[in-house]
């Protein structure tokens, strides 16, 4: 017997992102070649962004999945969000160049309050949350705090991208396939003090630390490289990132609704309750597990030296600042 489709919001489905994400959901990526979907495809209430929204549609019908079962178009959020087991915060506005992340908070932050409301009203009991749109951590904060009633740890943003970035930069520097890097790992904040984790991470089982032998690389360009990978796409593509956004959330939806291999662990940034030191109710990146059931754990035991706690204390601060600047949207 077929399954019951899973209803998947996704918010700025006419944007860049949206366009690479959804032949992907709707082809099976995110959630098994068995799994029907129903998308609920959100957008702003303008002329051009439902024009467009309906192209895409369009689009998607032509390409005749077989486990896409209905889309729902629409610019209200509590039709959007109506009965969805997973919502993906894609909409908003993306950085331009010689911007910080952080400084679209003031244009993007108040999307998150409303569609946190929107969510906890109408979305399914086990609705789960993955934000996209920049500054992802603090977005999600919002939209955790706005969404009365969702426990908390359905909040979740993304540092996927920036592991995955993690994890090609080292495979490439090793001369090794990228299967052989393993434990890539991102803390903190997606932006660029983000912390990628070069001591943890391995190659072929072994440190990477000892096996690429060149500390003043992985301390500089690749930290660096890393850190400023969006800024670097920005300013040759002249546009944000989004064939690889949209795959990194592939991954980081799949990740959590399936069960995490044995020994693995994956970036996510979830609610903080004060493992590794970080203060409670940060969204923070951590290595993250999942029992493949909806719940996750954080991977705990992992060293932190002290290269990585002054860097991880750099991200903290950061975070701490965005939250303060937005806490009055918060009633
Ligand atoms: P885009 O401008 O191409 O598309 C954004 C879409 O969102 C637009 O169609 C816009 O109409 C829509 N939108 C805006 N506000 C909305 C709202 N309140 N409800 C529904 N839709 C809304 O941008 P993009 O390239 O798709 O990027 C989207 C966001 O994702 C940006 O904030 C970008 O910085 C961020 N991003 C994050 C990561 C990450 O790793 N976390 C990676 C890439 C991009
Ligand atoms: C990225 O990391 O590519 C995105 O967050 C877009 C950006 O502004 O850098």
């Amino acid at each position: 017997m077929s399954k019951a489709p899973i209803r998947v919001a996704v918010t700025g489905a006419a944007g860049q992102i949206g366009y690479a994400l959804l032949p992907r959901i709707a082809s099976g990526q995110m959630f098994g070649a068995d799994q029907p979907v129903i998308l609920h495809m959100i957008e702003i209430p303008n002329e051009k962004a439902m024009a467009a929204l309906k192209g895409v549609a369009m689009e998607l019908e032509d390409c005749a999945f077989p486990l896409l079962r209905d889309m729902v178009l629409t610019s209200d959020p509590n039709v959007g969000f109506k009965d969805v087991n997973w919502a993906c915060l894609v909409g908003a506005k993306p950085r331009g160049p010689g911007m910080e992340r952080n400084d679209l908070l003031k244009d993007n932050g108040a999307i998150f309050v409303g569609q946190g409301r929107a969510i906890a009203q109408h979305a399914a009991k086990d609705v789960r949350v993955a934000v996209v749109g920049n500054p992802c951590n603090t977005n999600a904060w919002i939209c955790m705090q706005a969404a009365k009633g969702v426990p908390k740890e359905r909040f979740t943003a993304m540092t996927r991208l920036d592991q995955n970035r993690a994890q090609a930069q080292l495979a490439a520097r090793a001369k090794v396939a990228i299967t052989d890097v393993t434990g890539a790992l991102i803390w903190g904040n997606h932006s660029a003090t983000q912390v990628p984790d070069f001591y943890n991470a391995k190659i072929k089982g072994k440190s990477a630390f000892d096996v690429i032998q060149d500390e003043a690389w992985l301390k500089g360009d690749f930290l660096k490289t890393v850190q400023q990978r969006g800024a670097a796409i920005i300013a040759a593509r002249g546009v944000s990132s989004a064939m690889s956004a949209a795959n990194a959330l592939v991954d980081h939806v799949r990740d959590l609704h399936m069960a995490t291999p044995a020994g693995e662990y994956r970036s996510v940034c979830v609610c903080s309750d004060g493992r590794y030191g970080i203060p409670e109710g940060l969204l923070f990146s951590y290595p993250i597990r999942s029992d493949g059931k909806g719940g996750w754990s954080v991977v705990q035991g992992l060293t932190l030296n002290d290269f990585l706690k002054e860097k991880i204390a750099a991200t903290v601060k950061e975070l701490e600042g965005e939250r303060e600047i937005v806490k009055h949207l918060i009633a």
